[in-house]
């Protein structure tokens, strides 16, 4: 359908000289966009460096930004976790995830070369002090020798209980502080990324947020939530405001429903433990569901810059009214997989995963329809939904539009029209489908729905950049655009307790049962029946 002319992306930008390195001023057309800067010389502390998180996307997404010519040859990684590692190892154990996990692949050899020659290893406990005193030198070493100019991004790539012993210490070693209120003086930034979840209820996240507070400043922090650096979520924006056609019919005037879909088809993949203690609430609604809503609703930005944007977003989630405990029981529905079949593939119970309680009443699915109290969305129900072991991998935002004010056909005799859908596909193949009716070529009138459908992968000639590439990269240049604010935590946080509190006092209604590979349970469908609706199947 489409001939976008794509927006530059990390393989698309700049002129590369011999390392690879590509060049501002030889590429126009980066200038004015939102990742018009090459980042400024700097070091990427990996804090948790031997993890999964690190193998299967940090590694491979600074690669591809180094591939892309999107950083400094000045770019330096240390590692840091607890593990008995060389620098050697360590630059071995980064080639080996970037040769699994990286979308380009093999490892180009003029790239590593340069790449590697900026990979150390720092071995150290997090609760030793020391450890993170040698961490300090080694930066400051690393400034005189590379040039990063004491330009620091942490990145906490750990498990959230570590978060504020992590911090601390980094505060203590003098890590934290930027520029000139560095203890020695000095030049430079300190940035922290920090890994969702953010916090486990409302107290435990102001507790997480008072935490990092005492050390960082809110503008040194970036919650990651790797949806937000996703093409099609970032391509949101452009959708509504770049053009001309959309934004007027964004309203309870033109449209019937929302539907947010964030579907899985994988269990929980041996996470027993954390996902007993967690759910679908907590795990995807809090962030990524919450976060596609705001951005979705949003009102237009005053300009199209981090400050702007969050504000508008945290408007949106303010004007969720959080629930009462009997309308958790209407307007939400809890389920749990039991076993069954996903694509070919037989799934137990999740009662009887390792780690998971035998009695567990933790939801795996969750459906929930919740009200947007402003002027532009009165009226209208967003209804989202996500869980595990589902039919199909999907996550999409389903626009449903009001019928024609007249069923002129349909008095002529034609069969109902189905409704008038636009649906964002956020992951797997991204793009935009808009479905409408159309007649049936023939004497007759008959009308059917069809597809206008914009697909990322055909109308571009270039693969998507993984999110983390975008992520980091912004994080790098200082743009916090794409990364959750503390009031936006705060205020999701506000909307999901009363749910948790009602479910877990059994006012909320009971936990439903769902087969492994289906659509979840039966009450999601009555959800959306009661109000004379159903669910898409993306
Ligand atoms: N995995 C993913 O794809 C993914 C995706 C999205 C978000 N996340 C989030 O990313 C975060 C990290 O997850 P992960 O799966 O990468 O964790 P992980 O595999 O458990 O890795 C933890 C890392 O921390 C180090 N570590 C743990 N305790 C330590 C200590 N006391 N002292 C020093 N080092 C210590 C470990 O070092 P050693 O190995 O040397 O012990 C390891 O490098 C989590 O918040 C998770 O929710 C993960």
């Amino acid at each position: 359908m489409t001939t976008v002319t794509g927006r530059t992306t990390p393989a698309q930008a700049g002129s590369a000289d011999d390392d690879g390195h590509r060049t501002l001023a030889a590429n126009p057309l980066r200038e004015g966009l939102r990742l018009e800067r090459m980042p400024e010389p700097c070091t990427m502390v990996i804090i948790g460096a031997t993890g999964d998180l690190t193998e299967r996307k940090l590694a491979p997404a600074l690669y591809n930004l180094m591939l892309g010519g999107f950083l400094p040859a000045e770019f330096t990684v240390v590692g840091f976790a607890r593990r008995d590692l060389s620098d050697e190892a360590f630059r071995e154990h980064l080639h080996n995830s970037i040769d699994h996990y990286s979308r380009n692949k093999p490892v180009k050899r003029s790239i590593w070369e340069s790449f590697s020659r900026g990979i150390e290893y720092q071995r150290g406990e997090f609760h030793d002090t020391e450890a993170w005193h040698a961490l300090a030198k080694r930066l400051d070493r690393i400034d005189r020798d590379r040039g990063t100019a004491g330009n620091r991004l942490f990145y906490l790539a750990v498990p959230p209980v570590l978060h504020a012993e992590i911090v601390r210490q980094l505060g203590a070693a003098g890590l934290a502080a930027s520029g000139e209120h560095r203890p020695s003086g000095g030049r430079g930034w300190s940035r922290v990324i920090v890994e969702k979840p953010f916090g486990f209820d409302l107290a435990s996240a102001r507790q997480l947020t008072r935490e990092i507070r005492e050390v960082f400043d809110e503008q040194q922090i970036y919650r990651i939530d790797h949806y937000l650096g996703k093409e099609t979520v970032q391509n949101l924006a452009v959708f509504r405001f770049g053009n001309g056609l959309f934004e007027p019919i964004w309203n309870r005037r033109y449209i019937d429903s929302v539907q947010i879909t964030v579907a899985e088809t994988v269990g929980i993949e041996g996470r027993g433990e954390f996902y007993d203690q967690t759910g679908a609430l907590r795990d995807i609604v809090q962030n990524h569901a919450l976060q596609l809503l705001a951005i979705f609703a949003m009102e237009p930005p005053v300009e199209f810059k981090a400050s702007d944007l969050r504000d508008e977003k945290v408007k949106v989630l303010r004007g969720v009214k959080p629930m009462t405990p009997s309308e958790v029981a209407e307007a939400t529905v809890r389920g749990q997989y039991v076993s069954g079949w996903v694509e070919g593939e037989r799934v137990g119970a999740y009662r009887d995963e390792p780690e998971v309680a035998p009695d567990s009443e933790r939801e795996t699915y969750v459906a929930l329809r919740l009200a947007i109290q402003s002027w532009r969305w009165a009226g209208v129900p967003f209804y989202l939904r996500t869980g595990k072991a589902l039919a199909a991998r999907a996550t999409e935002i389903a626009v449903q539009f009001k019928a024609a004010p007249l069923a002129l056909f349909e008095r002529a005799g034609a069969q109902p029209m189905e409704p008038n859908i636009l649906a964002i596909r956020v992951q797997p193949d991204e793009g935009i489908l808009l479905r409408f009716g159309a007649k049936v070529p023939g004497p007759g009138l008959q009308i059917r729905g069809v597809n206008m459908d914009f697909r990322y992968g055909s109308s571009f000639a270039v693969d998507s950049p993984d999110a983390y590439e975008t992520l980091l990269l912004d994080a790098m240049i200082g743009d916090a655009s794409l990364f959750t604010r503390d009031d936006e935590v705060e205020r999701a946080w506000q909307i999901l307790d009363p749910i948790l509190n009602a479910w877990s006092s059994g006012a909320g209604g009971p936990l439903h049962f769902y087969g492994a590979g289906t659509w979840g349970p039966p009450a999601a469908d009555e959800l959306l029946e009661r109000d004379g609706r159903s669910w898409r199947r993306p």
